[in-house]
């Protein structure tokens, strides 16, 4: 089957709920092309309104971030059930700001992959290498291990539902992107890396590109072979900007 490219907006902690209201108002009135999988991930506060707002509409809704337990006593967190009731499909797992600030490490991250398959929630799994570890050559070794850690506990009919997001920290939210050709070398190994457990399924994978994208370089990453859609934060609070940036990932017809 071939992939059909998807293209993730995360909000981030931005928007208000009236913000948040107009921002999708804007993307359901707009020509989505035909052939790109669409989805905003709202804060959580927003989830609701949005949900409602995007009925009938093709584009998808995500969280943010989840957390593993189904119900109890766990002040201020959200479960996969209360994102599946709110009519979520897909939530981001692992995005570097919380591996950074809220210190979830790799344990953490391969619960939240679990418990969102378990109540039906596509997870957007994301990795990437620091700066540092870029300067030291230590991509592959970092990107490989993260997703290694993930594909000992999922079970091989997961693999091809999940979506991964490689997202070099570095360039996240810094105006500096990767360049396609190396975004493109690192989600091919991230795809080896998913092809050790079962080829067939890592052929079915999505695996996003991520880190400053914008209108402007949107289509280096698209055309690329591996990349099959983008996880864009900053450019997605501008409608036009995430527009432009779906309409790049818009397959010529065959
Ligand atoms: P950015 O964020 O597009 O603002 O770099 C991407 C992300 O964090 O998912």
């Amino acid at each position: 089957m071939p992939r059909v490219p998807l293209v993730v907006g995360n909000w981030k902690m931005h928007n208000t709920v009236a913000e948040a209201r107009h921002l999708a108002t804007s993307l359901v009135r707009s020509d989505l092309p035909s052939g790109v999988e669409v989805a905003v991930c709202p804060p959580f506060t927003a989830l609701a309104d949005i949900s409602r707002l995007l009925t009938g509409s093709p584009v998808r809704l995500g969280a943010q971030d989840v957390f593993w337990e189904p119900r109890g006593a766990y002040t201020g967190e959200i479960s996969p059930a209360m994102l599946t009731d709110l009519g979520c499909r897909f939530v981001i797992v692992g995005h570097s700001e919380r591996r950074q600030h809220f210190g979830e490490n790799d344990e953490v991250v391969t619960r939240k992959v679990r418990a969102s398959f378990a109540h039906g929630l596509v997870p957007i799994l994301c990795v990437g290498e620091r700066l540092d570890e870029r300067d030291a050559g230590q991509t592959e070794r970092v990107v490989t291990r993260q997703v290694e850690i993930v594909m000992a506990v999922l079970p091989a009919d997961q693999i091809s539902p999940l979506v991964i997001a490689y997202e070099p920290i570095w360039a996240i939210g810094t105006g500096r992107a990767a360049t396609g050709q190396e975004a493109n070398r690192v989600v091919g190994l991230i795809r080896e890396t998913l092809g050790r457990k079962d080829a067939t399924s890592a052929a079915e994978t999505r695996i996003l590109y991520g880190g400053s994208v914008t209108p402007a370089n949107a289509a280096e990453f698209s055309h690329q072979p591996e990349i099959d859609g983008a996880l864009v934060g900053g450019a997605s609070l501008d409608a036009a900007k995430f527009l432009a940036v779906v309409n790049a990932h818009r397959r010529s017809p065959v």
